[in-house]
């Protein structure tokens, strides 16, 4: 059951919180020892993202010892094209491989139905994980946001400059919106079940946001993630929603507006003192600690972490990083960051 007390979800709902709730993105992962065996059992990644036993695990891991605020599901963005029947592999060292689809022809190929007998593992690990967790901490579900899973659907790996994606979008907008669409309805369709085995909150990752010219970003980063959290909250109406456009910074204050979005994610580029004043007004920020300086160290370490927490002060913040945490990022680091935050 939701519990309402937790500080992470009061300040989901616009409270002011001091010190302010900590969690970071991509906190289970490589940096962790213990992380890295569980891994190395599994065999390949997405193994490990289907075997609800292992991934409740290591979504559990880094609560264990950093006390976070909430727990984040351990699993993938890929799990959406997968279930929809796209051929989808993590080779070592590599990133993900996708079989492209660049045109309508490819987008046949794609389904909806069964989309959730895929899923239904990972709906395993989040009734596991929501089982066992500590008081107090709050478990997050999430999903990519259609335009960054669109952008690995059609290149078919990691990009500099999605060409590919991008120029379907931009040159023949109305073809590409039937896999926007297919994407709103399979990831509205995920989160729902995420709210029904536990989660408390759900995060949209739209890491390629930033690629995007303003009236694409509007039609294909912040639409589809007002559409789903419409879909979301129609059927789980207090679930708190979290966006995350990254690279997307003026265009946030717009996207924190929209009734359905609880939360605004800000990378580490983006000042706080300016989000303190376009955003804090309108959603909850979360962010931006920058993942490179957690990893590097020194005494900027604990200076920034004041300045990013003081200029958030005034309103509701979540303390978390700009971006994910790095495999390299030594763990006395985030033990420092940790009491930086708490005081
Ligand atoms: O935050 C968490 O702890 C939850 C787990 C999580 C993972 N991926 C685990 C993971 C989350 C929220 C993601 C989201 C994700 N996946 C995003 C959006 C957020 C972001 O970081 O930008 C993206 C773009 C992906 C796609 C993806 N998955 C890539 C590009 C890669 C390879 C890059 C890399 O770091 O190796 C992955 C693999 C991946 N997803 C790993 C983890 C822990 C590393 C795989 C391994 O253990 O070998």
């Amino acid at each position: 059951m939701t519990d309402i007390s937790k500080p992470f979800l009061r300040a989901l709902r616009g409270e002011r919180i001091d010190p302010p709730p900590v969690w970071l993105m991509r906190q289970a992962g490589r940096y962790l020892p213990e992380y890295r065996a569980v891994r190395e059992q599994a065999g390949g990644f997405l193994n490990l993202c289907y075997d609800p036993v292992k991934a409740a695990e290591v979504t559990l891991q880094p609560l264990r010892r950093f006390g976070f605020d909430a727990a984040i599901l351990f699993s993938d963005i890929l799990v959406i094209p997968h279930a929809m029947g796209q051929d989808v592999r993590f080779e070592a060292g590599e990133g993900p491989r996708l079989k492209p689809i660049r045109d309508a022809g490819g987008l046949a190929g794609l389904s909806l139905n069964g989309i959730h007998d895929s899923l239904d593992p990972i709906y395993g690990t989040v009734e596991r994980v929501a089982e066992v967790l500590p008081d107090g901490t709050a478990l997050i579900g999430f999903a990519g946001a259609p335009w960054t899973v669109a952008t690995y659907m059609v290149e078919g790996c990691g990009s500099r400059d999605y060409p590919n994606a991008k120029g379907w979008a931009l040159g023949d907008p109305d073809g590409f919106q039937e896999l926007i669409d297919l994407l709103v309805q399979a990831t509205s369709a995920y989160l729902i079940r995420q709210v029904e085995a536990g989660a408390e909150a759900l995060q949209l990752f739209d890491t390629w946001a930033g690629v995007l010219p303003k009236h694409a970003f509007e039609r294909f980063s912040a639409q589809p993630i007002i559409e789903i959290a419409k879909r979301v909250k129609a059927v789980h109406t207090h679930i708190p929603i979290i966006a995350f456009p990254r690279g997307a910074a003026i265009y946030l204050p717009e996207l924190a507006r929209a009734p359905e979005i609880d939360g605004i994610g800000i990378d580490y580029a983006t000042d706080p003192d300016w989000a303190a004043r376009e955003i804090q007004p309108y959603a909850t920020v979360q962010g931006n600690f920058d993942p490179i300086l957690l990893m590097a160290g020194g005494e900027e370490l604990e200076r920034r972490t004041r300045s990013i927490v003081n200029a958030l002060s005034g309103g509701p913040h979540i303390f978390n990083l700009g971006h994910g945490i790095l495999p390299k990022t030594p763990i006395e680091h985030v033990e420092r960051l940790l009491k930086a935050v708490r005081g």
